[in-house]
């Protein structure tokens, strides 16, 4: 049975057979899973009769705006969970998260919402097939940047805040989408339900990560892939080398006002986020809902002695157990939350830390950046309903956000 037609009679059935997911007449899924590309989708899809995992290839959507190359929205056969692939970067990012929240056939007012993709790591924390779950993600892309053989005398890196004339000046002009901060309290939760035993690897990646051994800073990067908390960058340019890592590393530091640790590159979790805090002022989401998963599959800088380019084109040997463990991540949480939901998820865990983006649109102060732009009153657009987009009362809203 898929989601094609709206008649009354297909609703009707589809209340019987699937209960309270689309009883509403829409697709109500607890769990949306987002990836990026078609290895990070299919395998979902190709591991769906395996014993254990949810399987998404029971009914699909076409949703409307949707990338060409991935048009469909895969679903359970109650839609309790839901697996959508943007399209790689940015803008293929922005847009189908957009067409997702456009969507007049999707109720995502209780979606929790997991973004599962591969990544490069960075080896003084992660090594290759880790699994990380992370509270920020920051825009290292939203800079000037100069060539290097054009650097002004004492600069150590081309990259640079916009508005600022110094690489490590704290903020500049700011866009609104250097930072996204996600509820640590969900992360942790969901953290719990991916069995560490399972992780993936491999004698191949095995060997690739010894040769980061002799350095002690690389000790993460030399041992066993595990799952981590830390937090990744999203660029669209895929930046390789250890001045870069170095330079993004002390930039993810500076923007999160020291509390975020970087250990994955991305190139589309700003931009989901971006599009989730939109959806969230119209009260389409709930964006103490999100999670940030990614998984390592090459190393963001060369082992000692290795040149840049030859990690670079012969450096991916964590491919197969990064979309292996994207998998095991996003079927284990997706089964947490809906094995939880009555008892934990329907109701929501609070976010004890600010949720958000630089400005503290959807209220809040945020714990990073120049400070609050709303006053720590949430953002009510012309037109919109006015409720809180994060449904937290004004008396209760301290609880919500300590700082
Ligand atoms: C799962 O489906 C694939 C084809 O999609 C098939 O090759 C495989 O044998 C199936 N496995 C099980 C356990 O049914
Ligand atoms: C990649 O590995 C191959 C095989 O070992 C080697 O011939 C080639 O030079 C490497 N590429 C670079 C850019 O180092
Ligand atoms: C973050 O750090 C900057 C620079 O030190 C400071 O100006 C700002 O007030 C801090 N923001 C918060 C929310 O703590």
């Amino acid at each position: 049975m898929r989601f094609l037609h709206q008649s009354a009679l297909a609703v009707a059935y589809l209340c019987v057979a699937a209960a309270a997911a689309v009883c509403s007449g829409k697709i109500k899924p607890k769990v949306m899973i987002l990836t990026f590309f078609n290895a990070e989708g299919e395998i979902y899809l190709t591991k769906s009769n395996l014993t254990g995992a949810l399987d998404f290839r029971a009914q699909q959507h076409r949703v409307p705006f949707a990338s060409p190359q991935f048009p469909y929205l895969h679903c359970t056969r109650d839609y309790d969970a839901c697996l959508m692939t943007t399209g790689e970067a940015e803008i293929q990012a922005t847009a189908t998260t957009m067409a997702l929240l456009a969507d007049p056939q999707l109720d995502l007012s209780e979606t929790y919402w997991v973004l599962t993709g591969i990544g490069g790591g960075a080896p003084d924390q992660v090594t290759l097939g880790s699994i990380t779950l992370a509270r920020f993600t920051v825009q290292v892309g939203m800079s000037y940047e100069m060539d290097a053989r054009e650097l002004p005398p004492g600069f150590e890196t081309g990259f640079v805040p916009q508005g600022t004339d110094s690489p490590d000046a704290a903020w500049g002009s700011v866009y609104d989408a250097e930072v996204f901060e996600v509820s640590a309290a969900l992360r942790d939760a969901l953290t719990a339900m991916i069995d560490p035993v399972r992780v993936a690897d491999s004698e191949m990646a095995a060997a690739y990560r010894a040769k980061y051994a002799s350095v002690p800073a690389f000790a993460p990067g030399a041992a066993p892939p595990a799952v981590h908390h830390c937090d990744s960058v999203t660029s669209d340019t895929w930046f390789t080398g250890a001045l870069l890592a170095e330079t993004h590393t002390r930039r993810v530091k500076t923007w999160t006002n020291g509390t975020g640790i970087y250990c994955t590159t991305a190139q589309e979790d700003g931009a989901v986020l971006g599009a989730l805090v939109r959806g969230a002022l119209e009260s389409r989401v709930d964006f103490s809902r999100v999670a940030i998963v990614r998984t390592v599959s090459d190393f963001d800088r060369p082992y000692p002695g290795q040149s840049v380019m030859d990690n670079l084109v012969n450096g991916t040997v964590g491919y197969p157990i990064a979309i292996e463990n994207v998998w095991l991540a996003g079927n284990s949480i997706a089964r947490g939350i809906i094995g939880g939901w009555d008892q934990t998820f329907k109701t929501g865990i609070p976010a004890s830390n600010y949720v958000g983006d630089v400005w503290g649109a959807l209220g809040g102060t945020p714990d990073f950046g120049p400070g609050r732009v709303s006053g720590g009153e949430p953002v009510v657009l012309p037109g919109a309903k006015g409720q809180h987009p994060l449904k937290v009362k004004r008396s209760t809203r301290r609880s919500r956000f300590q700082k």
